[in-house]
């Protein structure tokens, strides 16, 4: 299917894309796939089932996933579902996609650095309905970020290195990780893949956030080359990835054989990839880890190899309550053979509400009281930025919930 626009929209089933107006959108792939199950029926009623067929052919989920996707989508292109401009819902069947579809002929990626196009960060949104601001600099993080370059420089230096950010939801994880990619990328070259867990993984979709790191690393710099090495040396996870684009060419079941290769295979890529440039795996919210990821990890450090390797990933830690949860069985087996490197988030410290407070309001008492009690209820989280950067609702749900009334807020941006 080539790209297909309609509005002010395009995606580009090839790319993975999606653009408003030539600038990307964060979407996760799942939402990728629904909509472009939708946009490949126009007019047509698509059923539930179908959409489940499609875009989760190979795993048990319930319809609700396919509401989330619809809502994920409905968020990202701005379609309230009261009324609909593109995506109609068809009470208790399923959905139309009804918007006018156009040539896309002249749909192009503007942004500079592809690879740091990836899928985003849904949460908090994922659990609130919040957007994600990941393109923020990371303030008051310098400590840490001297740290991850240390590791970085490490790893390129031949010392495979696994480094695993923890802290409350909204404390920064990934915005420290975007701060640090943008500043370290600036000067070092290497290919960078980028994913993220999804809340509904546990137990269902082997390799979700792997996959969707491979994906953003194939349509990064020298993408094509990543993606030919990919082919090569790893075609069971070629083949995955091939579901992102169009899920009519994947076979409908992989025998259990390729999936039990497929660690091996992955292992034989990482090592393609370094023999040409250094590898940055990005592993984003690891407490919705599934057990084949949590494996894959593991696995990878078992390996002898001198080659220019780090893995990143970020987690909340009061997530981990279930004894056997895939990451909780992970860290303790990491941290026995010391083969972690581990970074706790904490608070921000007052200047950062300050400034987050000056830059909306005019200097006033008043708003000096206000950076104090931001800072104070949040602890120094600075998930008060939703109000701002997302959605409103969610936001005052959550400020409400620490004791800030929102009419405080009610002349910022
Ligand atoms: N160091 C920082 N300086 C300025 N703003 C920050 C900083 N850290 C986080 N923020 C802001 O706080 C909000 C939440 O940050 P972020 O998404 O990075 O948190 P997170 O720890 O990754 O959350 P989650 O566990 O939900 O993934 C964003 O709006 C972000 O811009
Ligand atoms: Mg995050």
């Amino acid at each position: 299917m080539e790209t297909v626009c309609f509005g002010s929209f395009c995606l580009d089933p090839v790319r993975g894309s999606l653009l408003r107006d030539g600038q990307p959108i964060l979407m996760t792939p799942k939402a990728f796939m629904v909509l472009h199950h939708l946009l490949r029926h126009p007019e047509k009623l698509v059923t539930k089932d179908e959409l489940l067929h499609a875009v989760w052919p190979r795993v048990c989920v319930g319809d609700g996933v396919v509401k989330v996707c619809i809502g994920e989508i409905r968020r990202a292109l701005g379609d309230p579902s009261q009324q609909p401009r593109f995506i109609e819902t068809v009470h208790c069947r399923g959905y139309r996609f009804i918007g006018n579809i156009t040539d896309g002929a002249q749909a192009t990626v503007r942004s500079g650095r592809v690879w740091q196009v990836h899928f985003g960060n849904p949460s908090p949104a994922g659990n609130m309905g919040l957007q994600d601001c990941s393109a923020a600099p990371a303030l008051g993080r310098d400590k840490e970020l001297e740290r991850l370059d240390a590791y970085l420089a490490r790893a390129f230096q031949g010392v495979p290195q696994v480094v695993l950010i923890k802290g409350e939801a909204g404390i920064g994880k990934t915005t420290l990780i975007e701060s640090f990619l943008n500043r370290a990328m600036a000067t070092e070259t290497a290919f960078v893949a980028q994913g993220r867990c999804f809340g509904h993984c546990i137990d269902t979709e082997a390799y979700f956030s792997v996959i969707e790191a491979l994906h953003s690393l194939c349509r990064g710099p020298k993408g094509d080359r990543a993606h030919e090495l990919l082919r090569q040396w790893a075609p069971t996870w070629a083949m995955q990835l091939a579901t992102v684009v169009d899920s009519q060419h994947v076979p409908s079941e992989l025998n259990s054989t390729a999936r039990q290769r497929m660690p091996r295979e992955f292992a034989a890529y990482v090592e393609a990839l370094m023999a040409e440039q250094p590898l940055v795996l990005v592993l984003e919210d690891l407490h919705w880890s599934d057990y084949a990821t949590a494996d894959l990890i593991s696995y990878l450090t078992h390996l002898r190899s001198s080659a220019p390797f780090i893995i990143i990933g970020s987690y909340r830690c009061y997530e981990l309550l279930q004894k056997t949860h895939p990451l909780k069985m992970l860290l303790r087996e990491l941290k026995a053979r010391r083969a972690c490197n581990e970074l706790s988030l904490g608070g921000l410290d007052g200047t950062v509400a300050q400034k987050f407070v000056s830059s909306h309001l005019p200097d006033s008492p008043a708003t000096v009281k206000l950076s104090r009690m931001l800072h104070e209820k949040t602890e120094g989280n600075p998930l008060y930025k939703c109000w701002t950067t997302g959605s409103r609702k969610a936001c005052s749900m959550y400020l409400t919930k620490k004791g800030i009334s929102t009419n405080y807020y009610t002349t910022c941006g």
